[in-house]
């Protein structure tokens, strides 16, 4: 042979034991720094791998994914980067509600939109009504905190009349019903913690955790992941 070319690595074969991969999509900040950049900018590339990733797990054969786009906590940053975030998001669903054709996702909000102005929230279950029918369910978890949204169920409950709850009942009555839990969480940026992110649901997940920074993350890790997750074995307790 002359040429040694090397092949196209396949995509990963997704079977029913992975159905929904969340990321804490973290680095941005730092990848900008790197550069000599403001956040900000950070952000902005952040956005186009969310939009490259998120596209990817639509291909490859998964049910869900979610994203970690902005905690209870992120108001605690300066101005300018937190009206950044949201008009990235804000973007997006403008970009959604126009590809909303071509596009196999179902995109939906999680969190306590509560605090948004009327009008985001109304852009926002707008999108999610229009893409209800798509077989990809991307939730963008945004003013997101898993004990923010475990009290919130409880609160909820209680409104309902209930005096004691089952398993059942929170599953019902959190930001994600209906999807199934994160098999996967893979996060970014290199830090080993989990940052409030869907506490409940993620009782039996496999974590994966980078160095690579988000603006850096590509399909080719999205595959590295999966492999790293066909590679365990989930006991869920047993032996
Ligand atoms: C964490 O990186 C990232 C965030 C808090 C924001 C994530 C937002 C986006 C990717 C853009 C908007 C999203 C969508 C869905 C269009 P960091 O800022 O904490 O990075 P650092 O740890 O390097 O400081």
């Amino acid at each position: 042979m002359l040429f040694n070319k090397r092949k196209a690595k396949k995509p990963p074969v997704i079977d029913g034991r992975l159905r929904h991969i969340a990321f804490i999509m973290d680095g941005n900040g730092r990848w900008a720094t790197e550069r000599g950049m403001p956040r900000e900018y950070g952000h902005s590339h952040g956005a186009e791998t969310f939009r490259k990733i998120g596209r990817y797990c639509a291909s490859i054969g998964l049910q869900c994914m979610t994203v970690y786009a902005f905690s209870t906590e992120n108001w605690k940053r300066p101005k300018r980067e937190v009206d950044t975030i949201m008009g990235l998001l804000s973007h997006y669903i403008d970009e959604c509600v126009r590809g909303m054709e071509q596009e196999q996702i179902h995109l939906r909000f999680i969190g306590n939109l509560e605090v948004f102005s009327p009008e985001l929230r109304e852009k926002m279950e707008k999108i999610d009504r229009a893409t209800a029918h798509k077989p990809f369910l991307l939730n963008v978890a945004i003013n997101y905190g898993g004990r923010e949204e475990l009290v919130h169920a409880c609160n909820r409950l209680i409104a309902e009349g209930k005096t004691s709850v089952t398993e059942e009942d929170i599953c019902h009555a959190i930001y994600t019903a209906g999807c199934p839990d994160p098999d996967l969480i893979v996060r970014t940026g290199g830090d080993l913690r989990t940052s409030n992110f869907l506490l409940w649901q993620s009782a039996y997940a496999e974590y994966y955790f980078t160095d690579v920074l988000w603006p850096d993350f590509s399909p080719k890790d999205v595959d590295q992941a999966i492999s790293a997750f066909y590679a365990r074995k989930r006991r869920y307790g047993g032996v």
